[in-house]
């Protein structure tokens, strides 16, 4: 059985202030999730986000991380940092990445590769634009995206990290794809993982939707089969909405 995963993607947003008082909230709520539960919040509230979630359930993560360990990448945050931060998770190749500062495939599997060098779950986001699934392309985005992570890293790697389903046309837009639309790519991604890097890791992987994720339809979506929880970004900033999602993925 594939236990569910809730990831809060803080995006850029938040205060000193603002965090802490988000992470009060999601802890005071969070007795009774079985879900397991990840927030991630902006590099330079890691540290703090650290020490009030210490001892506690849920877990850490980054939202991006440098292909490389260490050196003259000015501005880049490095796998090992993150580690050294108290993350055991980090987001590769969210579509915001991908669109806004034109990270490749063939980056992303390096980031990939980067976060499992320095023992970070990498979290890869898939997902195609909307002109790409109205041109009937979905499947084979996903698939290329896929793909070249299984190049650079081995389709084994997969054992090793989790997916996220993220359409484009979804996020933040309020137009969450429908439980069929998204079960459809999951099942997708799974029989692609099967044919690739055999039924055991086919079964163990978490596939997570993200796209206009709330607690009026996360439980809608969390039902399908192949859908093992969420990656949530507007909602997640809320604690909660966030929990009542966190509750849902039982
Ligand atoms: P929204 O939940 O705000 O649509 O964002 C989804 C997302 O991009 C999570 O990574």
């Amino acid at each position: 059985m594939r236990r569910p995963l809730v990831a809060g993607n803080w995006k850029m947003n938040g205060t000193r202030s603002s965090v802490a008082a988000l992470v009060d909230g999601i802890k005071a709520g969070i007795d009774g999730v079985t879900a397991e539960v990840v927030v991630c919040p902006a590099y330079v509230f890691l540290d703090q986000v650290r020490a009030a979630l210490a001892g506690g359930p849920i877990g850490l993560g980054a939202q991006d991380v440098c292909d490389r360990d260490e050196g003259a990448f000015t501005g880049e945050v490095s796998g090992p940092m993150l580690a050294e931060s108290g993350c055991n998770w980090v987001i590769v190749g969210h579509s915001e990445r991908r669109q806004y500062y034109a990270e490749s495939d063939a980056l992303v599997a390096a980031k990939f590769a980067a976060a499992r060098r320095a023992g970070l779950t990498p979290i890869l986001c898939v997902g195609e634009t909307l002109e790409e699934r109205e041109a009937g392309r979905t499947e084979q985005v996903v698939e290329r995206q896929l793909a070249a992570v299984a190049e650079h890293n081995g389709a084994a790697a997969f054992a090793e990290g989790v997916i996220a389903y993220e359409p484009v046309w979804a996020i933040g837009t309020g137009k969450t794809a429908s439980p069929e639309q998204a079960q459809a790519v999951h099942a997708f991604v799974r029989d692609w993982l099967r044919a690739r890097a055999g039924a055991a890791v086919a079964e163990a992987v978490r596939i997570l939707y993200g796209g206009s994720v709330k607690g009026a339809n996360a439980a809608e979506l969390f039902a399908q089969p192949d859908i093992d929880g969420g990656l949530i970004g507007g909602a997640s900033l809320k604690a909660e909405e966030f929990l009542t999602i966190c509750r849902a993925a039982a």
